[in-house]
């Protein structure tokens, strides 16, 4: 054994630690964590060697050549801090539970909502099978476009064509990359048009080969075209397609070391090649190499930003090399908004104060970030508007 590197270290301490807290950080949480958590390090490392379960023996000079950004933190003042637009929108919305929110080109916020459907108990069967095929589809529109400066509807669509909404990204070009969680389907669309121009998974219809999807929750998409699914809440993988919709790869691949629990949201920091994933019921942000100019690094340890009131983390979205994220319910942590630096892996601020978020999304220039929530009716069904200061 040469180096046992802190990377390592750090990846089997947060097995320790979901192992120790399981979902539910315990209440006590933020007295002791820091002291239980290096015990629980120590003492899993000590069992991993010998049992010999995971190498610990990792080429410290590789992964600095594969990670060259580390330990560069971004300096405090160019950091940007979201601040709320308070009376926004200026008129009350009467959406069902918003699921994802994206921001055009044009810089409009999106939002994707359920209307009248929540997802409960009798919504899917222990095969994953969704319950209620035979209602249809949501009739109303599901996808509205907003006014940014009054938050005032401009426009909708997307009636008749999903059944439990999920997951919505607006790409570069104005296309609509959409997952339904009841369908297990994952679509582009031209806006305003009912027939997708790709359609990954098969409808209606779980599973966990390389052409089903289980319950897909979120797709980012880069410039060279290439795109992410994150599939989701049963298979917990990302695969990575090219343009055309051909598989390129499953992360985590073998022998990554890499195990997710709810892969909840994705976005892609295309200048440090990384895709941020929220994690959730890791209680984590990891970012593994994305691979788009090249594969070199894709394997490599992930950045992993995972901090005792991070909790389960329902939204990631980012601007340059910073993440934005949101939390969701987590024992007796604050709901509330995380700035994420991945290079240094740390969380470099808080802002906000949430009960059900569930999406987040900066605008392309970097001016608005929008936060929506799932809750139980008109009023907590809703998007807030911060402007990047
Ligand atoms: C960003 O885009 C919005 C919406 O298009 C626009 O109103 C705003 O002026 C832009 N801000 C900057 C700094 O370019
Ligand atoms: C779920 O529903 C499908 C379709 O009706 C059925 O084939 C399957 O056996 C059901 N699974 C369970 C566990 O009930």
């Amino acid at each position: 054994m040469r180096h046992v590197s802190f990377v390592a270290l750090l990846a089997l301490g947060l097995g320790a630690l979901t192992a120790v807290c399981g979902n539910h950080l315990p209440e006590a949480a933020a007295l002791n964590l820091n002291e239980r958590f290096f015990d629980e390090v120590r003492e899993l490392i000590k069992r991993r060697m010998e049992t010999k379960q995971v190498p610990l023996v990792v080429d410290e000079v590789a992964l600095q050549n594969q990670r060259s950004y580390d330990n560069v933190p971004i300096p405090a003042a160019s950091v940007p801090v979201p601040v709320l637009v308070e009376n926004w929108p200026t008129d009350q919305h009467s959406f069902g539970q918003v699921t994802a929110v994206s921001v055009d080109p044009e810089g409009n916020p999106v939002i994707f909502h359920r209307a009248d459907r929540y997802w409960d108990v009798n919504t899917f069967n222990e095969s994953n099978i969704y319950y209620l095929i035979e209602y249809g589809p949501i009739k109303e529109k599901t996808i509205y476009v907003l006014d940014p400066k009054t938050g005032a509807i401009k426009t909708g669509w997307g009636s008749d064509m999903f059944y439990m909404p999920h997951g919505m990204t607006i790409d570069a070009h104005g296309n609509y990359w959409i997952t339904d969680v009841a369908m297990h389907q994952a679509f582009k669309f031209r806006p305003f048009e009912s027939k997708p121009q790709l359609v990954i998974g098969k409808r209606f219809r779980p599973g966990g080969s390389v052409k089903h999807l289980c319950k897909p929750t979120s797709i980012a998409v880069a410039t060279t075209g290439e795109f992410f699914i994150a599939d989701g809440y049963c298979n917990s993988r990302i695969l990575k397609f090219n343009a055309a919709g051909k598989l390129l790869r499953s992360i985590p691949q073998p022998p990554e070391f890499l195990s997710l629990q709810v892969p909840h949201a994705i976005t892609l920091l295309e200048h440090l090649d990384l895709l941020c994933i929220a994690d959730r019921e890791n209680m984590r942000v990891v970012c593994p190499k994305a691979g788009l100019k090249s594969s070199h690094g894709e394997g490599q340890p992930a950045a992993t930003i995972q901090e005792p009131d991070l909790g389960r983390v329902f939204g990631v979205s980012s601007y340059g090399d910073i993440v934005f994220a949101v939390n969701g319910p987590t024992s007796m942590l604050p709901v509330r908004g995380f700035t994420i630096d991945p290079r240094s892996e740390a969380i470099i601020g808080h802002w906000g104060e949430f009960k059900n978020p569930h999406s987040i999304a900066v605008s392309v220039n970097g001016s608005a970030l929008y936060v929506t929530e799932t809750g139980t009716n008109h009023q907590t069904n809703r998007v807030w508007k911060y402007v990047l200061a």
